[in-house]
C-alpha cells in the first residue's frame, strides 16, 4: 500500500463537515485546511485541532506536504482551483458542479491526463442511502425496465451569498440529473429546456439569468429513458427538496414531498382475471417504504459512525457538538472513493469524463432555456475515457 495521503480541505462552509471524515480516514496522514476567512480557520482548526491553515489556496499548493485537496470554494472557484491543482501535482475532489463553462469541463479533462494525478467531483447523490436502495432495487430486477425519471432540486437561495444571486438553476443540475445517468449507465445526447417565471432585477445581479426555476428534458444517449429534471432557487415556495422519482414497469419508487420521510414504493399486481367489475381497471399496485441501505459495511471502520449522526468532541476542550449526516449519509463514502482511488492508484468512480457527462447537461440546458427552449446537442466525452 501507499504512503497515506496528506489532504487540504479548501473552503469551510460545506467544507468542515469532511474535516472529521478525513481526519478517521486510515489512508489519510494529515490534514490542512485552507479558507479565506481567518475566523473560520481559527473557529475549524480549533475544533477538529488541526494545525496546518492556510488563506491564501496558492501557498498550500506551493507547499509539496499535500497531496490533495479537495475544493469546497464557491462555484466560481471550481474549475480555477481545480486546475491549478493539478498543475501542482495534486488529487483534487471537487464539490459540484465541476463547471459552469463547457470549455472548462474540457480543459479539466485534459489537465488531468497531464497530471496524472486523480479527479472526482463529490456528486453526494449518488452516494446517498436512498439511491443506493434504488440501485439495488434495479440490479435485482425489481424494478424491472426503467421508463419515467423526474428529478427535482429546489432550494430557496434568498439570503444565500450573493454570489448566488440569479444563478442559472441548471448550472447546478447534477444532484438531480446524476441519478439517472448512474441508473442507466447512459450520458445525455441533447437538451430542451425552458426557463419558468421570472426573477425582478434585485435576484438576477449580474448573471445575465432571467430565470428563478428552469425545467428540461434530457434525451439518453443509447436509452429510452428520457429524465424530466425540474431546478429552483428562487420564487418557489417550499422547504428544500433535493431528490428523484424513477417508474420501472415492475416498480416504482417516489421521493417524499416532506424531508426525511421515507419514499415509498409501488409494485404492480398481476392482473386478477377474476376482478370484480367495480369499474376500476389496470393493475394495482402494493405501496411500501423504501428499504434505505446506508452502505455502512463498504466503509472502513472508523468512517462508518459518519452515515448517521456523530459526535464531534472538540480537541479545544469546548462542549461536544452533535452533527447531522447530511445528504443520504454520503460524506463518508465520498471520501473513501477518493482516497481508494489515490492509494489504489485507479480512477475513482466520478473521474472527470463522467463527471463532465453529468455535469455537461445542465450547461447545455440553461443555453437552451436562454434560447427559447432550442434543442442543445450535449457534447460527447466517452471516448475520452
Ligand atoms: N450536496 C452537495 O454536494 C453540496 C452541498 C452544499 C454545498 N455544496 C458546494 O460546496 C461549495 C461550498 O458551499 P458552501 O455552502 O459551503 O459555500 P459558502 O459560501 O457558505 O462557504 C464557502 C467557504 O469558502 C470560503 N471561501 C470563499 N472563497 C474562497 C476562496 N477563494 N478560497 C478559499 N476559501 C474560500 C468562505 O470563506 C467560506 O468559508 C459550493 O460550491 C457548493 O455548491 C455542495
Amino acid at each position: 500500500m501507499r504512503k497515506p495521503a496528506n489532504v487540504a480541505v479548501v473552503g469551510l462552509g460545506f467544507g468542515e463537515a469532511f474535516v472529521p471524515i478525513y481526519q478517521a480516514h486510515p489512508g489519510v496522514g494529515k490534514v490542512a485546511l485552507v479558507d479565506l476567512s481567518t475566523e473560520r480557520l481559527e473557529r475549524v482548526g480549533n475544533v477538529y485541532g488541526v494545525e496546518a491553515r492556510f488563506t491564501a489556496y496558492e501557498d498550500m499548493l506551493a507547499d509539496p506536504a499535500w497531496d490533495a485537496v479537495h475544493i469546497l470554494a464557491p462555484v466560481s472557484f471550481h474549475s480555477k482551483y481545480t486546475l491549478a491543482a493539478l498543475r501542482a501535482g495534486k488529487h483534487v475532489a471537487c464539490a459540484v458542479p465541476m463547471a459552469t463553462d463547457l470549455s472548462d469541463i474540457e480543459e479539466i479533462i485534459e489537465a488531468q491526463v497531464a497530471s496524472g494525478k486523480q479527479y472526482m467531483m463529490m456528486e453526494t447523490s449518488v452516494y446517498a442511502r436512498e439511491f443506493r436502495a434504488v440501485e439495488n432495487m434495479l440490479h435485482d430486477d425489481t424494478l424491472g425496465e426503467l421508463t419515467v425519471y423526474k428529478g427535482v432540486h429546489i432550494q430557496n437561495l434568498d439570503g444565500y451569498p450573493p454570489y448566488w444571486l440569479g444563478f442559472p438553476p441548471m448550472q447546478y443540475i447534477t444532484h438531480a440529473l446524476s441519478p439517472a445517468l448512474k441508473l442507466t449507465g447512459a450520458g445525455v445526447q441533447d437538451v430542451v429546456a425552458y426557463g419558468t417565471g421570472r426573477l425582478d432585477e434585485a435576484r438576477i445581479g449580474d448573471s445575465g439569468n432571467p430565470f428563478p426555476t428552469e425545467v428540461g428534458l434530457f434525451r439518453l444517449a443509447g436509452h429510452d429513458l428520457v429524465p424530466e429534471v425540474t431546478m429552483s432557487f428562487f420564487k418557489a415556495a417550499r422547504p428544500y427538496i433535493e431528490g428523484f422519482t424513477v417508474y420501472g414497469s415492475k416498480a416504482s419508487v417516489e421521493w417524499p414531498v416532506v424531508e426525511k420521510d421515507r419514499p415509498l414504493t409501488y409494485e404492480l399486481q398481476d392482473l386478477d382475471p377474476h376482478q370484480a367489475d367495480t369499474g376500476l381497471r389496470g393493475r394495482r399496485s402494493h405501496t411500501g417504504e423504501l428499504e434505505i441501505d446506508d452502505g455502512t459495511e463498504l466503509l472502513p471502520e472508523p468512517l462508518r459512525r459518519f452515515v448517521d449522526r456523530y459526535e464531534v468532541v472538540p480537541a479545544d476542550g469546548g462542549i461536544p457538538i452533535w452533527k447531522s449526516a447530511e445528504h443520504g449519509g454520503s460524506h463518508p463514502h465520498l471520501v473513501h472513493e477518493f482516497i481508494s482511488s489515490i492509494i489504489d492508484e485507479r480512477p475513482p468512480l466520478i473521474g472527470p469524463v463522467t463527471a463532465a457527462e453529468w455535469t455537461a447537461p445542465g450547461i447545455c440546458a440553461h443555453e437552451s432555456a436562454m434560447n427559447d427552449g432550442l434543442r442543445i446537442a450535449v457534447p460527447q466525452y466517452r471516448s475520452r475515457a
